[in-house]
């Protein structure tokens, strides 16, 4: 029987996305429901209330919007961290989260090296810069961004080490990077820190002073993770007392107006979160979330679900 499937994006896909996927529902026969650029939580409670599949991107799927979503029976987040679903409330509800690991990886690495080369040249200021050739890249963890961003970074000459406890070191090692065995030897003796590691309960926060402090003269930090990892009030006395630190990010952190005031040319803050934001990424995140709700109803598959 033909499903009806919200495609809820408050940051919308391309337009080649939305399009390939509404091709896949309508060859599975299904209507798919298109709200984008929504600004009030309201209109999501609306377009939820009869449907049966729903893709979101960083669009919060919480308890009351699992509550009006009363046929709903999947969510497909299209793209890797779904810390903005209540994994608790959908598995009470009986509904299926899943991500699609992988699919905008590379964009989020190409990122990485935007922010850094910014950085890395005065904000192009025009002022005398450095280069990230011969650079030590440290990279905190080693998943799919982590995995993209090394080719990027062997390409720039620099040297890549990474620290992972969920990754066997032969896995890190095989791609020519050094698996460091403590998080604190990576903070420790990298110039470069990349963050990739996802939002969880134990990772608010969980970047502070104890980390921020050990790094080398002229450190550069890059999260293009979650804001909410790093401790602010860590990182505005990393700013205060190393004029040598500059943090680039995607998305900017609660305290940027701050360290905008202060700290002029050694920060970088993309103002809505685009490390996804690519054709590239928003087809491969946006088609593989429509297949795996076809291959949801049609065959059981649950191959990506997140709440188990
Ligand atoms: C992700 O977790 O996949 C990225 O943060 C992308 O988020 P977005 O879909 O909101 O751009």
């Amino acid at each position: 029987m033909g499903k009806k499937i919200l495609l809820a994006t408050e940051k919308p896909f391309a337009k080649i996305a939305v399009a390939g996927i509404s091709e896949i529902f309508r060859k599975a026969g299904y209507e798919v429901v298109p709200l984008e650029n929504y600004t009030a939580k309201e209109d999501l409670l609306k377009a939820v209330a009869d449907v049966d599949g729903m893709i979101i991107r960083s669009d919060i799927v919480d308890e009351a919007v699992l509550a009006a979503a009363v046929q709903l029976k999947i969510v497909v987040r299209a793209g890797a961290g779904y810390d903005n679903i209540d994994l608790k409330a959908a598995t009470a509800k009986g509904v299926v989260a899943m991500n699609t690991p992988g699919q905008n990886s590379n964009a989020v690495a190409e990122l990485v090296f935007a922010l850094m080369l910014y950085l890395a040249r005065g904000a192009f200021s025009g002022k005398s810069g450095s280069e990230l050739r011969g650079k030590k890249l440290g990279l905190q963890a080693y998943g799919a961004v982590g995995r993209c961003v090394t080719p990027i970074a062997k390409g720039f000459g620099m040297d890549v080490v990474a620290f992972d406890p969920f990754i066997p070191a032969a896995a890190i090692q095989k791609d020519g990077v050094v698996a460091v065995s403590s998080l604190e030897e990576l903070y420790k003796t990298c110039d470069y820190v990349s963050v990739h590691i996802p939002k969880t309960k134990e990772t608010v926060n969980s970047i502070h002073s104890a980390l921020l402090a050990t790094m080398k003269k002229g450190a550069m930090l890059i999260n293009t993770a979650r804001a909410e990892v790093i401790d602010e009030p860590s990182l505005l006395k990393m700013f205060a007392e190393r004029p040598d630190f500059k943090y680039g990010a995607d998305v900017a952190p609660a305290c940027a107006g701050e360290i905008a005031e202060k700290y002029a040319g050694r920060f970088v803050f993309t103002g809505k979160k685009m490390g996804a934001q690519t054709e590239e990424a928003n087809v491969n995140a946006g088609l593989a979330a429509a297949r795996q709700i076809v291959d949801f109803f049609e065959k059981g598959d649950k191959t990506f679900q997140v709440n188990k």
